[in-house]
């Protein structure tokens, strides 16, 4: 049977290497489309864990991991030795940054190396951790060529970026639209075929390097438009206007505007750090891209300015942040969600520990975060601890908030989330 006939009959089994917040969610659509999936990750107490049931990530639920687990259509592993009797491969390692801002593609090269050590006729790599254009074509298709397997034939070679947006109640793996392209047009109709198996609309796209650049330009545009509405909520600071009035009676136009709201910078594994993996491609080019430097420096800039803020808030009442006792309200990098990657919250609280604020934090999804290697637990935030402090700041506006009460027993608060509509006194808004 060839291997299209082998997907379309559901007989075809598959891997997932890196069991995260794109990969554990994607195992579990293909689990409940019929297929047999195999999870390889290399954090072993992460595999044992699944293997138990128990799930990481917010988006799959427990039960749900522990039903495909009990089926026997689920196993992870730590080692890629399962590779060998896979018909298709999805990558979904992580792509952060390294210190100097490059990109970090250690973890591809990593899991294509595995690969190909195992490598066989009628085999599909998907790549699905965003990248810059080329990656597929320049690392992937070198590493995984053999002499004895012609490329569009016995192996086939995709990329397909991944859209999720961990905790959003409306848009999951299944009903976000899949992007495909392959290094040749049967390896596009191959890895098509596979995601329409499990996912509702899959769009097929010209190159690898088309479908890698889609990614970069989805987030590239939100990074640019979170940057630009950063920088009018500082302009507008100094105009002695409301950014969320403008933000709102502008979004009544119907067309031609889309609201974007301002914060105190940009968190989680994507919208900060994609747009960086485009610019450190364009440079090698000799082109500086000029929009995404200029975001990435104003939103990267937006701790700082909270914490200039909360210097002046703390003037108006004549105490300095210097000994007084602040409380971080959410740190996870966007609400209702557990995930602190690049969360510009740990920034704030180092930022205010350098000035001499004896900060904590209340986040129920996070008990605890490192800051500067110390850790720090998270804290209740109830009336009679609220009282205690001098100033309270909202980094994540988590629905689980009590704004009301927060309100009543806070001496000061920053709002840089907009999440007090009305105005009161000891509210101060970015
Ligand atoms: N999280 C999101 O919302 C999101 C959205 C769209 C795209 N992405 C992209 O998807 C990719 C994966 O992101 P994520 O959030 O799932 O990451 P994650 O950190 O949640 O999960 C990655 C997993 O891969 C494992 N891993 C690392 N190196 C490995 C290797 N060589 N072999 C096997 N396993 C390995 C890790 O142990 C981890 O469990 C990234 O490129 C990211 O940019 C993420």
């Amino acid at each position: 049977m060839d291997l299209k006939q082998k997907i379309l009959k559901r007989k075809a089994e598959i891997g997932i290497v890196g069991l995260g917040y794109v990969g554990l969610p994607l195992a579990m659509e293909f689990v409940e489309s019929g297929f047999m999936v195999h999870g390889i990750d290399l954090n072993a107490s992460r595999v044992e864990c699944i293997n138990q049931g128990i799930s990481h990530v917010l988006d799959v639920k427990s039960e749900v991991l522990k039903k495909a687990v009990d089926s026997g259509r689920f196993k992870a592993y730590p080692t890629y030795s399962v590779v060998s009797d896979v018909d298709c491969v999805i990558i979904c390692v992580p792509t952060p940054l390294r210190h100097t801002k490059d990109p970090d593609m250690s973890h591809i090269i990593s899991a294509t190396e595995n690969i190909a050590k195992r490598i066989h006729k009628n085999m599909l790599i998907v790549l699905q951790s965003t990248t810059y254009p080329g990656t597929t074509d320049e690392l992937l298709v070198p590493a995984l060529k053999t002499d004895h397997l012609e490329l569009g034939r016995d192996l086939f070679v995709a990329f397909s970026p991944e859209r999720v947006d961990p905790g959003n109640p409306q848009y999951n793996t299944r009903n976000t639209p899949k992007i495909v392209g392959g290094v040749t047009p049967r390896c596009t109709e191959m890895a098509k075929t596979l995601y329409e198996q499990a996912i509702e609309r899959v769009i097929p796209v010209s190159s690898t390097a088309t479908a890698e650049m889609v990614k970069l330009l989805e987030n590239t545009f939100r990074a640019v438009n979170i940057g630009l509405v950063n920088e009018i909520a500082i302009i507008c600071e100094k105009l002695g206007i409301s950014v969320w009035e403008v933000i709102q009676a502008a979004a009544s136009k119907p067309f031609g505007f889309m609201p974007f709201y301002p914060g105190p910078g940009l968190g989680g594994h994507c919208i900060p750090i994609d747009p960086l993996y485009l610019s450190w491609k364009l440079k090698a080019l000799n082109y500086n891209a000029r929009f995404i430097e200029m975001a990435s420096d104003v939103n990267t800039h937006m701790p700082e300015y909270c914490v200039q803020r909360i210097h002046r808030i703390m003037n108006t009442v004549k105490k300095c942040v210097n000994g007084s006792r602040i409380l971080v309200l959410g740190v996870a990098y966007k609400p209702d969600i557990t995930d602190v990657r690049e969360s510009p919250a740990l920034d704030i609280i180092r930022l205010l520990q350098l000035d001499g604020a004896v900060v904590d934090f209340a986040d129920p999804y996070v008990p605890e975060v490192a800051i500067e290697g110390q850790s720090l637990k998270s804290v209740a935030a109830t009336a009679e601890s609220l009282k205690t402090y001098d100033l309270a700041v909202v980094v994540t506006h988590h629905s689980c908030f009590d704004y009301e009460m927060i309100q009543a027993n806070s001496q000061l608060i920053f709002d840089t989330r907009n999440a007090y509509k009305t105005g009161a006194e000891n509210v101060f808004k970015l």
